[in-house]
């Protein structure tokens, strides 16, 4: 099921598949694949459908959507978002470089999260005046301190807190938990807010929770979030001027075609949540400002990844298809046995079932197994759905091979955003003897 109602950008029309107008052979023809290809509209239309939720049932507080950079990364797409008002989460100097080329007027509206920020990443953020540290140890809290007196500036922090909230995810993907890396214990963030409060080049401005991505229930949100705003109602009775509550990301989005994906709704229900957890939380305490930082959300049913059959195999009694794209485009099916559905391009009759794998000399490099679709030849084209978030950016250039194009589309025209990386570039860092 492939139409306006799945809530993604791709349908089949005379041409065969296309992205918004675009037909994908078109795209695969003049740019070659493997080729991200991304709708544009599809990310607005996400980005609004979560403001118009934030606006109905966050009772009039303000609020920010900081998208998650490591998402999806392409100058083009954060220059646009930063152009409907997005802010951004970051969690590297590389993503602030990226926030600063792609929208200069962006950097006042990013939060950098990570459990390890070096000293130049801290600098070049307070260089930048980017709203806000999510801190996440005390070890952190101190060398901000320290970094912001040495460059006679104050920062504006929140400590990451960890709720010992059960997510429900992929372990690999899941963060909210006492065990895991990530934050502090919510048990202790009090007292190192104490502490920060003593420290004249830091300013505690907000309390900051991320429990994990890809979580379908509500309830692990609100539970984070009630935590997280009853924290925050304490530190301003302890003297803290905390103006923002950061609800981090998360949200889940569907995997599958089998039914249909309403972006509002889910965003509504998000946001209603919240809003019934933080009002628990915080009884009728002063509003506060919240940031939230959906990637996946926004990105992941804009962008597909198209590739074109290199061959057909049998091997045994399985059915092999080996594409043009491996694991090392799209990560996900091999690092969390994540499920894309793949779809030809120009279906051809007949039912077969075949193993979807790319060139990547691993066993692991399998996009599908017994995926059917029609009967396929050599030189066909695939598209593997759902990867406009956690696509390219976890791409690697592993077995020397070239990332992919990324192609931006709206309506019929369609914009060359990155580049094919070309072998040379692949080895310009390194050096010969
Ligand atoms: N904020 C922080 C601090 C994060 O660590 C993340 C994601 C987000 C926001 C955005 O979460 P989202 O709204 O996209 O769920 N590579 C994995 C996902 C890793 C998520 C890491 N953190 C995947 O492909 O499923």
């Amino acid at each position: 099921m492939l139409n306006a109602q799945a809530g993604r950008p791709f349908s089949y029309k005379a041409e065969g598949l296309c992205c918004d107008q675009a037909p994908l052979a078109e795209l695969a023809q003049r740019w070659g694949t493997p080729l991200y290809v991304y709708s544009w509209p599809s990310i607005a239309g996400r980005f609004q459908a979560m403001q118009q939720a934030a606006e109905q049932h966050l009772d009039g507080a303000d609020f920010s959507l900081c998208f998650a950079v490591k998402a999806n990364s392409n100058l083009e797409i954060l220059r646009r978002l930063a152009a409907l008002g997005a802010g951004f989460d970051i969690v590297s100097g590389g993503e602030l470089e990226r926030v600063r080329l792609a929208a200069p007027e962006g950097l006042g509206r990013v939060v950098y999260s990570g459990v390890g920020k070096t000293a130049a990443e801290m600098d070049a953020a307070l260089r930048a005046d980017i709203l806000l540290f999510n801190v996440e140890s005390e070890a952190e809290l101190e060398l901000l301190a320290s970094r912001a007196k040495t460059l006679r500036q104050t920062a504006r922090f929140a400590l990451r807190v960890n709720p010992n909230v059960e997510a429900k995810t992929h372990p690999y993907i899941a963060t909210g938990l006492a065990r895991h890396k990530f934050g502090i214990p919510i048990s202790g963030a009090r007292a190192l807010y104490a502490k920060a409060r003593k420290l004249p080049s830091l300013r505690a401005a907000a309390v900051s929770v991320h429990i994990g991505s890809q979580i379908r229930e509500t309830a692990p949100f609100a539970s984070a979030v009630a935590q997280a705003a009853r924290l925050a109602m304490q530190l301003i009775r302890d003297g803290d001027a905390i103006q923002y509550i950061d609800a981090g990301g998360g949200l889940a989005v569907d995997y599958g075609l089998a039914r249909p994906f309403d972006a509002q709704k889910v965003a509504a229900r998000y946001m209603r949540a919240v809003a019934q957890a933080a009002l628990n939380g915080t009884g009728n305490g002063p509003p506060l400002h919240w940031l939230f930082e959906p990637g996946r959300f926004l990105a992941a049913h804009s962008g597909c990844l198209l590739c074109r059959v290199l061959l057909t195999k049998k091997n045994g009694r399985r059915n092999f298809a080996v594409v043009d794209a491996g694991m090392n485009d799209l990560l996900r099916p091999a690092l969390y046995g994540a499920r894309h559905a793949i779809v030809a391009v120009n279906p051809r009759n007949g039912r077969q079932r075949y193993d979807v794998v790319g060139p990547v000399c691993e066993t692991a490099d399998v996009f599908a197994s017994g995926v059917e679709l029609g009967t396929v030849q050599a030189g066909d084209l695939l598209a593997i759905l759902d990867t406009g978030a956690y696509g390219m950016t976890l791409a690697s250039n592993y077995n020397a091979r070239p990332r992919a194009a990324e192609v931006l589309v709206e309506g019929k025209r369609a914009k060359l955003v990155r580049r094919r990386e070309t072998a040379s570039d692949l080895v310009r860092a390194e050096m010969l003897d």
